[in-house]
């Protein structure tokens, strides 16, 4: 089973977490502080830590921001990955970038310097965004439309990808003796020439030690299981039926096949928001102090911001009309189709809240380790993962709780290592350095 940790925001994934006495003495830009946090997850021997990002803050109602958004002061991801990497020596550090406001020249150019500085742990998460306030900070009035962003995204990873080949294994000597710094037969120009990117390359930097970066990849809809399928080294699912899950693993599983890639080497990590203690009950006491400190204008106004809808007029105690929806998805179709399920089965609006909040980051599960063990074991057995994108709804405690209590449980139970496979991000998913497209494969 793989594991990764999610950190979302300062304090973690609840709109309130920063406000928790364990957060005390640490800011939103305290690097000690998420160094903190990593140095935790590399104790409980987790596949990597990802920072999931946007290029904006949050654009809400200043009542809501005022209360609760840790997320709306942020250090870029990038920058905070490369500092853990320094901090670190096992742990897998991956960040969110946008193909959709990024050019993939400089992007490859960071990824491959951060997987050099962590000695082979950088992973990138590939977005399209799917937030209209990103997109008015780059010049465009809103989003654009899914299958424009996701081609785009294509051609991106397509030049990234190919970037990142553009040095061959062996390109760099550094022979001084001899006086030979590289060899330039084994660095190649890209020369592509495409509908979105012209580029020449090589890139400037050599290749890397896990060969490139990892790349993860979280679309759900056609287009984004397409990139997926081909791409990605990693696929997060956010799934809370496990039927569900499952159908859609196996579709990542299919496409990857047909494209004539191995199953192995996708990785798919199901979201899932952990709030585990030693027993039940004090696990169930965290989840209370975080319920009784939300106020409901910040859980609607995260309905609000991921569905291009304003439902704060209507009355939180009676059902939702259906048509106070719009008739398509602005951002996440999972999200809006879960939305729509709530509203179809006579929901309150207080309700839809609440259930909203438990979908928005998959599946929440609260309890004792053994009962969350017991969860995890039985969506991974039941084929809808290879493991698990573990968020928190508050940071640190409920980080160190997974450290001290829930691995030691999937360790008993023979499910999660022990100890590290390897130093980079590859060997510890277990998942192959790909070949370099130029390196000619030495016949036997
Ligand atoms: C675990 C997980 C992490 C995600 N992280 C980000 C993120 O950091 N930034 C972002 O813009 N979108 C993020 N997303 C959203 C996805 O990239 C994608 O937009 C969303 O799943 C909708 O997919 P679709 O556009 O293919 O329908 C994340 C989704 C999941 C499940």
């Amino acid at each position: 089973m793989r594991l990764g940790a999610l950190l979302y925001a300062f304090g973690g994934d609840n709109p309130v977490g920063w406000r928790h006495p364990s957060t005390a003495g640490w800011g939103p830009n305290d690097i000690g502080y998420t160094i903190e946090l990593a140095r935790i997850a590399e104790r409980g021997k987790l596949d990597l830590l990802f920072f999931a990002d946007m290029a904006a803050v949050p654009d809400g109602p200043p009542s809501a921001l005022a209360r609760g958004v840790a997320k709306a002061a942020r250090i870029d991801p990038l920058v905070t990955i490369t500092a853990l990497a320094a901090a670190t020596s096992h742990i897998g550090v991956a960040a969110t970038a946008s193909t959709s406001y990024w050019e993939p020249y400089n992007l490859a150019r960071l990824l491959a310097s951060i997987d050099h500085v962590s000695g082979g742990r950088a992973g990138w998460n590939v977005v399209t965004s799917d937030r209209n306030e990103v997109a008015r900070n780059f010049g465009d009035d809103g989003l654009r439309p899914r299958e424009e962003r996701y081609a785009r995204a294509a051609e991106f990873v397509d030049v990234v990808l190919g970037l990142w080949d553009s040095w061959e294994e062996d390109a760099l000597v550094v022979d001084r003796a001899g006086g030979r710094f590289l060899d330039p037969e084994l660095v190649h120009r890209l020369d592509h020439d495409g509908d979105h990117f012209r580029v020449e390359g090589p890139l400037n930097v050599s290749r890397t030690p896990q060969g490139r970066p990892v790349i993860a990849e979280a679309g759900s809809s056609e287009p984004g299981r397409r990139l997926a399928a081909a791409t990605a080294d990693v696929v997060f699912s956010a799934f809370s039926d496990v039927a569900a899950a499952r159908a859609f693993a196996d579709d990542i599983r299919d496409r990857a096949a047909v494209l004539g890639r191995s199953p192995d080497e996708i990785a798919i990590l199901e979201s899932l928001t952990v709030t585990v203690a030693a027993t039940e009950d004090e696990a169930r006491a965290k989840a209370r102090w975080l319920r009784e400190n939300t106020p409901i204008e910040v859980g609607l106004w995260s309905m609000t911001e991921h569905l291009g809808a304003d439902l704060s007029h209507l009355p939180l105690d009676e059902p939702v009309p259906r048509d106070a929806l719009p008739t398509e998805a602005p951002g996440s179709q999972g999200l809006f189709d879960a939305l729509v399920t709530f509203i179809s089965e006579g929901s309150t609006l207080r309700e839809c809240v609440r259930r909203f909040a438990e979908v928005r980051s998959g599946s929440g599960i609260v309890g004792s380790a053994e009962q969350v063990a017991d969860h995890m074991q039985a969506r991974f057995e039941a084929g809808a993962n290879d493991g698990f994108m573990l968020q928190f709804p508050q940071l640190p405690t409920d980080l160190s709780d997974v450290t001290d209590h829930l691995v030691p449980e999937l360790q008993r139970r023979g499910l999660f290592r022990t100890e590290y496979a390897g130093t980079t991000l590859r060997e510890n998913l277990g998942i192959d350095v790909p070949a370099n497209r130029w390196t000619r494969v030495p016949t036997a």
